[in-house]
Parts: structure tokens; sequence; C-alpha cells
């Protein structure tokens, strides 16, 4: 069963959402030698429909879907137009090639249109309900918002550098983390977020990385961000993607 969106919730003008679901999931061979990884099954549902259904819940209406590789097609038969969740619009982007997180996002600048948009990672399972974080960036006036959870393996994500209460750098996978905390996959971003992604070079991994932009924003003095109160897993390794699904069926057991 597909969860649709609840009657009479709004985030306002704020609606847009984007599901980055490229890469190759080499983490996870040979499970994704022949599928992409967030066509994987969580319990009792494929991976992407968590986080359409975060997104759905939350009051977004319109989303865009970027994937790559050779189960492009396979997406559209899944999800088709988005109706089943209650979208308004589903529509999908390509990515040439597996250049990282911020290379997905720039081919969305023209579905964002100037507005602000909320990105999740297509491999990304969120307990809490978003939208007070949603509704939080809604009234901040520009830059963007995070949301963190602290983990028992930081080095595995990217970490946030916090001091006086303010994120002062965000390191990808540091070998010393800074603090307990990973950034996770969800971030709202006004319409800055694409001239910071045309300005980045990759990463030693050859990748445009999402942390690149985020340091942007610290630069700039307008990162913000919030600490989940649920649980938060991505589910990209064996070990998570196995964690993932007990995460679910704790959730509907209850
Ligand atoms: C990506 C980001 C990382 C973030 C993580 C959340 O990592 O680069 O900063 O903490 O997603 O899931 P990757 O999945 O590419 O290892």
């Amino acid at each position: 069963m597909v969860e649709t969106v609840p009657q009479g919730r709004s985030v306002g003008a704020f609606v847009k959402g984007i599901i980055l679901a490229g890469g190759l999931g080499s983490r996870l061979r040979p499970l994704t030698k022949v599928t992409n990884k967030h066509l994987l099954p969580i319990y009792d549902k494929p991976m992407i429909y968590y986080p359409i259904e975060t997104l759905c819940h939350a009051g977004i209406r319109e989303i865009m879907l970027v994937t790559g590789g050779t189960s492009a097609g396979d997406f559209l038969r899944l999800l088709g137009n988005g109706a089943e969740f209650g979208l308004d619009n589903l529509c999908y982007a390509y990515q040439e090639g597996e250049n990282g997180i911020a290379d997905a996002l720039r081919l969305c600048e023209h579905f964002a249109d100037g507005e602000r948009i909320v990105v999740m990672l297509g491999d990304n399972l969120i307990e809490d309900d978003v939208a007070p974080y949603l509704q939080a960036f809604e009234k901040q006036e520009r830059g963007a918002r995070l949301l963190l959870k602290e983990v028992h393996d930081p080095g595995r994500f990217g970490v946030p550098e916090i001091r006086d209460g303010r994120i002062v750098r965000i390191e990808e996978k540091p070998a010393q983390p800074r603090s307990a905390y990973a950034v996770t996959g969800l971030y709202m971003y006004d319409a800055r977020v694409f001239e910071y992604i045309a300005s980045l070079v990759p990463s030693q991994r050859g990748e445009l990385e999402i942390t690149d932009v985020n340091n942007h924003y610290i630069e700039e003095g307008t990162l913000c961000y919030d600490v989940l109160s649920g649980w938060w897993t991505d589910a990209g390794t064996f070990e998570s993607l196995h964690l993932a699904s007990q995460l679910i069926a704790g959730k509907r057991g209850r």
C-alpha cells in the first residue's frame, strides 16, 4: 500500500521536491549488478517509495526524480505519473555518468525555476514527519537548511563541525570526525544552489560533492540546521540496507 497525502497539509509556496536516485550502488554489488539501488526492497516496498512518501506527507505536490544507468525505464514503469502517491506532477531527469549528487541536482535547475527546493537522496529513510523542518526553512529569509542526526559511525557521512550552535564547516567522510553528527540526505535550498553548483570542481573521488555546496552556504552565513528526533538511516551498504528493513518492520508493527 502506498501512503497518500493527508488532506489539508500545505507547505505554502514551497512545493517542489527533488529525489536523487542515480549512481552505481557499487557498495551493494552484486545486488545492484542488473538493477538500480533505489529499486531494491526495503521490507515491503521498493526503496524509492520511502523518500517519495516522506516528501508527499510534508505536502510536496511536484517532484523531479533524477536517475541514470540502464534501469532508468524501470522507474517510469514503477512510479508512472506519481498519481498513486497523490502527486500533481512527477517528472524525470536522466543523469549521464556518475558524477555525484551535486551534478545530478544541476539537472533540476529548469524544474526549480527560481523557487526554493527540498532535495532528498533516494536511499535515505527518515522516521520524522519533515513538514515542521520545511516550515522552518520557509521562515528563513534565504540560504539553506540541513537535517543532522547523531550516529555511531560519522566517518561514513558528511560531518559538521559545530561551534556555539552554528555549523562552521562540513567534511565529507572524514578520518577524524569533528562531531558525532551525520548530515542526512535531506537538503533545503534557495535558488542560489545552482550558482554554487556551477562553481564546483570534482573532488578526489571525481564527483561534484553536495558537501561543497553546503560549505558555500556556510561561507555565506546562511546555513541553518535541525537535529532529527526520530531514527534516520541511509540504505547504501549491506548493513544499512538490512537496518532500514528492520526499522520499517518495527514501524509497521507499532
Ligand atoms: C552522501 C553525502 C553525505 C551524506 C550522505 C547521507 O554520501 O555525500 O554527505 O552524509 O549522502 O546519506 P554517499 O551516499 O555519497 O556516500
